[in-house]
């Protein structure tokens, strides 16, 4: 049985023009440990169908149909305590813009902390020393000195290493990430899918990384789905949907990537790639 079951998912808002159909028919499976890629245009329904599963969705919303179910939990039917009880505990999410999801008048650990505080009770201190803890295996230098410091105080690489260790504190059966890299530099944006990518490995957790990039997507997960105007138009293991696209769709954003079309070939450049920024 999959972790995660999404079944005939349609997200709609109702809009003064007219009905916005973001999300038609999506269906999708999330097995333990599996990385998960979705990738497609801007507004394609990425955002949407993610956001959705926690409750996240933009108001107002309207899920008209569908079933999401999480080791045996439908999401879409849950309270919004239920809800709060797996947000940020079981699944977590980090977003693009970290400046916009970090509060600015808190302090770094304090956030970080923050979800042990709320799910586990955890004491101020307590909390605390964890949070450290979690800024380390994060990549985060001086961690206890710089546990003090406010979010501006950081770089943007940096602020996205404070997002993964608050997503990652509460060790997350799945962790979602929406674009976790758009608004970085390439450099840094490698070092952390690297670190994405290190978490996932060493935890086992299971992750849905969202982004419009498939070679991306294609180095980091092991199957890839593909949206187009709310639609997943083509799923499958990403070497084949790599070297053998269903939908046209898919080739097109191949052809974007030619390096992409000898999968075995580009797949390979990108882990040495990802092994070379590991090590500088
Ligand atoms: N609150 C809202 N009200 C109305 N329309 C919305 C709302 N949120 C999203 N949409 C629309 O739903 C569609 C899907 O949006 P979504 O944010 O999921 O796209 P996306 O694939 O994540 O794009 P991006 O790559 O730019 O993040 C878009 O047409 C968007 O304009
Ligand atoms: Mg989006």
């Amino acid at each position: 049985m999959s972790q995660l079951s999404v079944r005939n998912l349609h997200v709609t808002f109702p809009l003064r023009e007219g009905t916005l159909h973001a999300a038609k028919d999506v269906s999708f499976d999330l097995q333990k440990g599996e990385a998960l890629g979705i990738v497609g245009e801007s507004g394609s329904g990425k955002s949407v169908c993610v956001s959705s599963l926690l409750g996240l969705l933009p108001m107002p919303p309207a899920i008209t149909s569908g079933e999401a179910v999480f080791e045996g939990q439908d999401l879409y039917r849950c309270s919004p305590a239920q809800l709060r009880a797996i947000r940020g505990k079981r699944i977590s999410m980090i977003f693009q813009d970290p400046m916009t999801s970090l509060n600015p008048h808190m302090r770094v650990v304090d956030q970080i902390a923050e979800p042990l505080r709320i799910h586990e009770g955890l004491s101020k201190n307590a909390a605390r020393a964890r949070a450290v803890k979690a800024m380390e295996s994060v990549g985060i230098p001086d961690a206890a000195q710089r546990a003090k410091s406010w979010p501006h105080e950081f770089s943007g690489g940096m602020r996205q290493r404070v997002m993964i260790a608050m997503a990652m504190i509460s060790e997350p059966e799945i962790l979602i990430a929406d674009e976790p890299t758009t608004a970085l530099d390439v450099t840094v944006q490698r070092q952390i899918l690297n670190l994405i990518r290190d978490l996932q490995k060493k935890t086992g957790m299971s992750l849905i990384l969202i982004s419009h990039d498939l070679a991306v997507v294609a180095s980091i997960c092991d199957r890839i789905a593909v949206m187009r105007h709310g639609v997943m138009v083509e799923q499958g293991n990403s070497k084949e949907v790599l070297s053998n696209p269903q939908h046209p769709y898919t080739r097109g954003l191949l052809e974007c990537n030619p390096a992409l079309h000898e999968p075995g070939s580009r797949l390979t450049t990108l882990e040495e790639m990802m092994e070379e920024a590991e090590d500088s």
